[in-house]
């Protein structure tokens, strides 16, 4: 079987600790890189976070920093959500992963002309716009491209906007408007997917490194859940657009266009879906269901493969 060429564009985050935690425990993607971004917290600390998750996961994984700041306004970070470190706020050692010397958007860009490439998108879109922008016509060279992001129904931030393409969404809005081989997971479907106190109890049984942390950094999430949703559910976006990856049948998609709102009084950042008949056979695919008990099955098997 051959291996998925991977780099994942991230902003750990917590959410993203778990997607890059299940990336890394499973053979069906070689991972190739995390190519960092602001987002949840400073391009320092996810550069950082990037890093430590790295060294935890045992593996030997390039980091590349990318983009500072999103393309036009100031970055919002979520701290309140992951930590004011951007991993939950625990102790971590110093880490032994270096920083690459290689920009993340030129970095990229080598990967893709060394050959196929997937990219899983799991912050702001920052880095593939200055990509496109520095690189004309690399869109359509990407093998794929999945991105969590966006929402149809109700953001996260605001009532219209998702976390991810609210924090940049001139980026988003160029992305989307590029040919881009792009599956989109949005909040209607990442929703679906979480993690609860006895999957907590479970890793914190597996009494290792990898279970310890993830289960510590979880709780401060579940927290902030309970907070704002009334429940302690853990949502599990940024693992979908991974899960996607290693288990391609798991989740029900449909075609559909998409767009970003950069406007608008209230609605800076939404994503509008169309997902009308018409678009049925688009390139543009979004995450619309999945059997949760199954995902979770396949996250606790993958980090339990962590010793
Ligand atoms: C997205 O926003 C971030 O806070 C999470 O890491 C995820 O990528 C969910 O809206
Ligand atoms: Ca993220």
């Amino acid at each position: 079987m051959a291996r998925t060429r991977l780099v994942i564009d991230t902003d750990p985050g917590v959410d993203d600790a778990v997607a890059i935690l299940l990336a890394l425990a499973s053979d069906e993607l070689d991972v190739l890189a995390l190519t960092s971004v602001a987002g949840n917290v400073s391009i320092d600390k996810t550069t950082l976070n990037a890093r430590r998750l790295v060294d935890l996961a045992g593996r030997d994984v390039v980091v590349a920093r990318g983009c500072a700041a999103p393309l036009t306004n100031e970055l919002d970070e979520a701290g309140d959500v992951h930590g004011l470190d951007g991993l939950g706020d625990i102790e971590w050692p110093d880490p032994v992963t270096p920083e690459s010397g290689e920009h993340a958007v030129d970095l990229l860009a080598r990967l893709i002309d060394e050959g196929p490439l997937t990219i899983a998108a799991i912050g702001p879109l920052t880095n593939l716009a200055v990509l496109q922008a520095r690189y004309p016509g690399i869109e359509s060279r990407v093998e794929r491209l999945v991105i969590m992001g966006g929402a149809s129904f109700a953001g996260n931030v605001t009532a219209a906007a998702e976390f991810n393409i609210w924090t940049d969404p001139e980026a988003a809005a160029r992305v989307f408007a590029g040919p881009w081989p792009i599956t989109l997971m949005p909040l209607d479907l990442t929703h679906q997917a979480t993690l609860h106190d006895d999957d907590l109890a479970y890793l914190r049984a597996l009494d290792t490194e990898v279970g310890r942390r993830t289960a510590a950094i979880l709780e401060p999430y579940a927290a902030y859940h309970d907070q704002w949703y009334g429940n302690r559910d853990v949502i599990m976006h940024d693992a979908m657009a991974i899960y996607e990856l290693i288990a391609p049948d798991a989740i029900e998609k449909q075609g559909a266009h998409v767009v970003v709102e950069t406007g608008g009084t209230h609605t800076r950042g939404a994503t509008v879906i169309d997902r009308r008949r018409g678009y049925a056979s688009s390139s543009t695919r979004v995450g619309v269901s999945l059997d949760n008990g199954a995902f979770v099955a396949v996250l606790r098997e993958r980090l339990a493969r962590y010793r």
